[in-house]
């Protein structure tokens, strides 16, 4: 009997001291486990006379609910504290102010492409793609150079290596590859837009070796310079936020387009400041023209059946002349000051309703 007594509070002195769960799980063990103290009790039980059992039974049974309970219940407590402690320790003040140093922006030539492109969504176009390195065919050939033209060398081209098969790949001069993956790759109707980087040998105020050019084509049964013409205007229009912006094409010359032009926008230079829309001067915004036929053959399209037209602008130019930015060159400087003053808050997403930028 006494044995059961001091067992017992032994038990419940060492439950109550018991400071983490690992320790409670040891105590179990020993009393309860198979070799446990109370377990070697209830194991003595097969001894005893039946009145001896009558009250030792129940007493050892009662104790060994008792503590198995107690243990439970300490497990919980301190299960609980154990994560009281840890969401304590990894609170976050969530009404800290954002450090503002740490904010980026938006670089204005990703905000002129998202405007573009937002525009060109609008109006029905989708967005295409293709490489940045560019073979011979799809950069000059497909699109109607002839070989050994002096356009190639126009481009100022940047040549990879020569290949044992005497081939070289090149970084693509202009957008219009795409095009031609395009046609290639798609059956008309078509209307794409393709943005991106392109490359040419040459570095000035308004020139760097990397620039970035947005490419459009539309392939459609019926297409005319009219639908060119009021696509680029329509744009003008959008890009600028100016509902009156008046625009003339020149005659040009590209070998994938025919006949081909160049589109200007009238601004004014008066006052040293360049404002777009009126004015006496014109400013050249971009290269276009009807898709040539040897092109559109090139590409596996029959140019008595379907027509096209095509663009190619500078982003980075656009970005200049809506931004009021200088000189080409700061723009792939990478100096965050530059950044704080022309880039765009990360948030704000360009879209028509509420106005581009
Ligand atoms: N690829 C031409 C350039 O980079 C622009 C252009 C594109 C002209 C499409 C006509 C049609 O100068």
């Amino acid at each position: 009997m006494t044995d059961i007594n001091a067992l017992s509070q032994e038990l419940f002195a060492q439950l109550d001291a018991a400071q983490d769960e690992a320790s409670v799980e040891q105590l179990r063990v020993n009393a309860l486990g198979k070799k446990g103290s109370v377990s070697e009790l209830l194991k003595g039980m097969g001894a005893m006379s039946p009145e001896e059992r009558q009250t030792f039974g129940p007493l050892v049974n009662g104790l060994k609910q008792q503590l198995s309970d107690a243990i439970a219940e300490k497990k919980e407590a301190l299960a609980q504290a154990a994560l009281d402690a840890r969401l304590l320790a990894e609170r976050i003040d969530v009404t800290l102010p954002v450090r503002p140093e740490q904010r980026g922006r938006i670089h204005p030539i990703m905000q002129v492409f998202e405007e573009v492109q937002t525009i060109f969504a609008d109006m029905g176009f989708a967005i295409a793609e293709g490489p940045d390195v560019e073979d011979d065919f799809h950069n000059f050939t497909a699109l109607n150079f002839p070989p050994k033209h002096p356009a190639r060398d126009m481009h100022d081209t940047f040549f990879f290596e020569e290949k044992e098969d005497g081939s070289r790949m090149l970084l693509r001069t202009h957008t219009s590859p795409v095009q031609v993956r395009t046609m290639l790759s798609q059956k008309p109707p078509i209307r794409i837009v393709a943005p991106g980087r392109t490359y040419r040998c040459d570095s000035d105020q308004t020139h760097t070796p990397m620039f970035h050019q947005i490419e459009g084509l539309v392939i459609e049964d019926g297409v005319h310079m009219g639908h060119l013409k009021g696509v680029l205007m329509d744009f003008m229009r959008a890009f600028f936020e100016i509902d009156d912006v008046d625009v003339r094409f020149r005659p040009h010359h590209f070998p994938f387009t025919e006949p081909s032009a160049e589109m200007d926008v009238r601004c004014d230079r008066s006052g040293g400041a360049l404002k777009i829309g009126t004015g006496t001067d014109w400013l050249e915004i971009l290269g276009c023209g009807m898709v040539h036929p040897n092109v559109l053959r090139a590409c596996g399209i029959d140019p008595t059946q379907y027509q096209g037209f095509a663009f190619g602008m500078g982003i980075d130019r656009l970005a200049m002349l809506k931004y009021g930015i200088p000189d080409l060159r700061d723009m792939f400087a990478a100096d965050v000051r530059w950044l704080k003053h022309y880039g765009f808050e990360p948030t704000v997403q360009p879209n028509l309703a509420t106005g581009l930028s």
